[in-house]
């Protein structure tokens, strides 16, 4: 069959060199969702291998427009001079480390950090020469005495993902500049909103988007916003050299995740503090850690420094609790589902019984929760039936 516009070509041309065209310009509400690896040029003297795209596209891998979109969007929010986007939040963090770590360079981060971001110190970079050690996380402007000439990066994470402690981060962040080091905050507490990372002081904050800006358990997504020139020019050659792409799809997820975050982060604030305090009037509860509340760790230096609390925290149950009995408690559950994550709609439980993160005197006794958007008197309902049956 001939090519009706041209009827010359064969019919297999026409389906790559088509020439018909919707109108182009679509002014929806919804994002666009640009895929796409190469991008074409009208004329050689155009395709300037520019990573950065600063006034024009080159390569899908350096972002479409709808990847650009996001990374702004999460720049404007955190007030970052830009943010650049990963796979997942794990590969976020590992970025960082490859950012700022070269072979001899010593790393500080807290001992209640996600194990996967030690992990990465651990497992794969002391290997290649680069040494780890942590802290304790209530260390504040006691961190200069840790610091050595060769220390490259010093991690923070607030609240500790598991055991809520609210560190000083203005204090570390003084006393690592003092000396010239770099600070990465691991900000996906405070999805980049609760907790103002650059006016603080870090360069470099990390979300896992996967979290509260995707906001339903359905992609994987990370960022990493910098603060200045220095930690742009850093985590921008390790993010171009690595190749880290993010998928146009996810992106548009998540675009849309952020339209809808203050109204979750507000409705999670509300339910996440009336169950805590309802489990702190609970005989079966030693104690409640939310960074809310003056008995969890960093208490003040969360009213200081965060304008609002989020929807993940830990119980520590009463002495005479046995891992057996936790386990009964975390399976007797119906509502919150057994699950590693938070900050989606779905409330999950998770209890870290082997983790070296946890204190071992709490270790066994520690449950985490991270309410859902599900009625708070159901989820309240679903742990009084669970901690009667256990
Ligand atoms: C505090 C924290 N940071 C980073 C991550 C990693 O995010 P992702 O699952 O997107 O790799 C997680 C995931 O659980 C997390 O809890």
């Amino acid at each position: 069959m001939a090519d009706a516009a041209s009827p010359s070509r064969h019919w297999r041309t026409t389906l790559i060199a088509s020439t018909r065209r919707p109108r182009q310009e679509f002014h929806s509400l919804a994002p666009s969702i640009h895929r796409g690896s190469t991008v074409v040029f009208d004329r050689l003297a155009d395709a300037v291998d520019d990573w950065q795209q600063t006034d024009r596209y080159t390569y899908g891998l350096y972002g479409t427009p709808t990847v650009l979109e996001l990374g702004l969007r999460i720049a404007e929010l955190e007030g970052a001079r830009h943010t650049f986007l990963a796979p997942g939040g794990q590969a976020a963090l590992a970025l960082v480390y490859l950012a700022y770590c070269r072979t001899g360079a010593h790393v500080l981060l807290p001992a209640n950090v996600y194990t996967p971001n030690l992990e990465i110190g651990r497992d794969l970079l002391t290997g290649l020469g680069v040494e780890i050690e942590t802290y304790d996380p209530s260390i504040g402007a006691g961190i200069g005495a840790r610091i050595r000439v060769d220390t490259a990066l010093v991690w923070c994470e607030s609240p500790g993902s598991i055991t809520m402690e609210v560190p000083d981060v203005p204090a570390i962040v003084a006393a690592a500049h003092a000396r010239g080091v770099a600070v990465a905050l691991d900000n996906t507490y405070a999805a980049g909103v609760l907790f103002d990372a650059f006016a603080h002081g870090v360069d470099v904050s990390v979300q896992a988007l996967t979290k509260y800006v995707g906001g339903h358990s359905d992609l994987l997504l990370g960022s990493i916003s910098v603060r200045d020139e220095a930690a742009y020019a850093r985590v921008g050659t390790a993010h171009r050299v690595l190749g880290m792409a993010v998928s146009p799809d996810d992106c548009g997820q998540a675009l849309r995740g952020l339209t809808t975050l203050g109204v979750r982060l507000a409705h999670l604030e509300r339910s996440t503090l009336q169950i805590a305090e309802w489990l702190r009037g609970r005989p079966e509860v030693a104690t409640v850690l939310h960074p809310a509340f003056p008995e969890c760790p960093g208490h003040a230096t969360w009213r200081r420094d965060f304008t609002g609390s989020a929807s993940v925290f830990s119980i520590v149950l009463a002495d005479e609790w046995t891992a057996e009995r936790v386990a009964r408690l975390v399976d007797a559950l119906r509502l919150f589902r057994i699950g590693f994550s938070w900050g989606g709609v779905t409330s999950l439980v998770m209890a870290y019984q082997g983790s070296s993160r946890i204190d071992a005197r709490l270790r066994d006794r520690l449950v985490r929760l991270n309410v859902g958007l599900e009625e708070p008197a159901d989820l309240i309902a679903d742990l009084q039936q669970a901690l009667e049956r256990a």
